[in-house]
C-alpha cells in the first residue's frame, strides 16, 4: 500500500499484516534512529485518533509535527493542496489528515511524494479506526469468521460504520446494522435488525455516537437512549462473552447508558490503547514501503506473532 486511504483497497493479507504488526508493538518496544518528521493534519476536532498518533510516533522515534487549522494559513483562504505541499517542502516524511470532505484524498492523489494516511475523511471513511476494531475483536475471538457484529447507531452519517462494515465482511464477519428511522444507508447493502435483537445474538455490539455536526436538521435525542440505544436491560439480553465497542467520543446516556462504558465487557478503552499499536504499524507499513527506511528486523516479528 503506498498511502493508507481506504480499507477498501487492503487485501486480506494486508489487514492481517498490520494486525501481526500492532501485536508486535503491543509486546515489543521498537525505536527508529533516524530523523524523520510526520505532520498531523488535522481539520476536524480530535482527541484520540490525534494524541494516539502522537503517541505512536513519538514511540517509534518520529518527530511530530503539530499543525492547528484554527491557527494557520487555512483561516488566510490556503487549500488543503498547499497546506500539504508545504509540509512536503519544509521536510515532512509522511503525513496524517483528517478533513471533513468524504474526498479530500482527491484533491492529492499523485501529486506528493510522501505517505498519506487517512485519518478520518468525512462520512465516508476512517481506515485506522477500523484497523484498531478489528485488532480488538481479534484479540477477543482469534477469528472474524462467523463472529457476529452490530453496528448500531448513525450508520448513515458515520465513516466508521462504513469502514467496519466492509473491512469485517470482507474477513467473514457477520455484520448486522441498527439504526433509528432516518439513520440507515442502504448503500451498505447489510441486514437492519432491531437493537433488541441484535443484542441477544450478537458477539459484539458497536455502538456509534449521533454525528450531529453532519446532520442538515438536528436530531431529537431525547428517548434515544429507550428507543435505540444500549440501555441496561438491553445489555442483560447479550451473550456470556460478548463485548461492546465504541470508537468514543461517547454521548452518556444517549446511545449507551453511563454505567455500561465502564462495564466488564466493555472493551472501550482498550480499543483507544491499540489505537497506538495499529497507527506504529501503519506508520512503519508505509515508512519500508517507500523505501524511506528499512527495518529489516521480520524474523524477530514473525516469531511474535500472536495474530495467525
Ligand atoms: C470517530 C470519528 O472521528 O469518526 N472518533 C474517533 O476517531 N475515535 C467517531 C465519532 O466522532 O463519532
Amino acid at each position: 500500500m503506498k498511502h493508507f486511504i481506504s480499507v477498501d483497497q487492503l487485501p486480506v493479507k494486508d489487514i492481517y499484516n498490520v494486525l501481526r504488526r500492532a501485536e508486535y508493538y503491543r509486546l515489543k518496544d521498537f525505536k527508529l534512529n533516524h530523523q524523520l518528521f510526520v505532520a498531523n493534519l488535522f481539520f476536524e476536532p480530535s482527541t484520540r485518533t490525534k494524541m494516539s498518533f502522537i503517541v505512536a510516533q513519538r514511540k517509534l522515534g518520529l518527530e511530530s509535527l503539530d499543525f492547528h487549522s484554527e491557527s494557520s494559513s487555512v483561516l488566510k483562504g490556503e487549500s488543503l493542496y498547499d497546506t500539504a505541499k508545504t509540509f512536503e517542502a519544509i521536510g515532512a516524511n509522511m503525513l496524517v489528515i483528517r478533513h471533513e470532505l468524504d474526498d479530500w484524498f482527491d484533491q492529492l492523489k499523485g501529486k506528493l511524494s510522501i505517505p498519506i494516511i487517512n485519518a478520518g475523511a468525512g462520512k465516508a471513511e476512517h481506515p485506522t479506526q477500523c484497523m484498531l476494531d478489528l485488532l480488538t475483536i481479534y484479540q477477543e475471538y482469534g477469528t472474524f469468521l462467523e463472529v457476529k457484529v452490530a453496528i448500531v447507531g448513525d450508520i448513515k452519517h458515520s465513516r466508521v460504520a462504513r469502514s467496519n462494515a466492509q473491512a469485517l465482511q470482507k474477513l467473514g464477519a457477520e455484520v448486522y446494522l441498527c439504526a433509528a428511522p432516518g439513520f440507515e444507508d442502504e448503500e451498505l447493502g447489510m441486514p437492519y435488525i432491531p437493537i433488541d435483537k441484535a443484542a441477544e445474538i450478537c458477539d459484539v455490539m458497536m455502538l456509534l455516537r449521533i454525528q450531529h455536526e453532519r446532520h442538515v436538521h438536528q436530531a431529537e435525542t431525547s428517548n434515544y437512549l429507550n428507543l435505540y440505544g444500549l440501555t441496561k436491560e438491553r445489555e442483560q439480553k447479550m451473550k456470556d462473552n460478548a463485548i461492546i465497542m465504541h470508537p468514543a467520543p461517547i454521548n452518556r446516556g444517549v446511545e449507551i447508558d453511563t454505567e455500561l462504558v465502564e462495564c466488564s465487557r466493555s472493551r472501550i478503552f482498550k480499543q483507544m490503547a491499540n489505537g497506538v499499536y495499529i497507527r506504529m504499524a501503519i506508520i512503519m507499513e508505509l515508512l519500508e514501503e517507500w523505501g524511506i527506511i528499512n527495518e529489516n528486523n521480520f524474523k524477530e516479528r514473525k516469531a511474535f506473532a500472536t495474530v495467525k
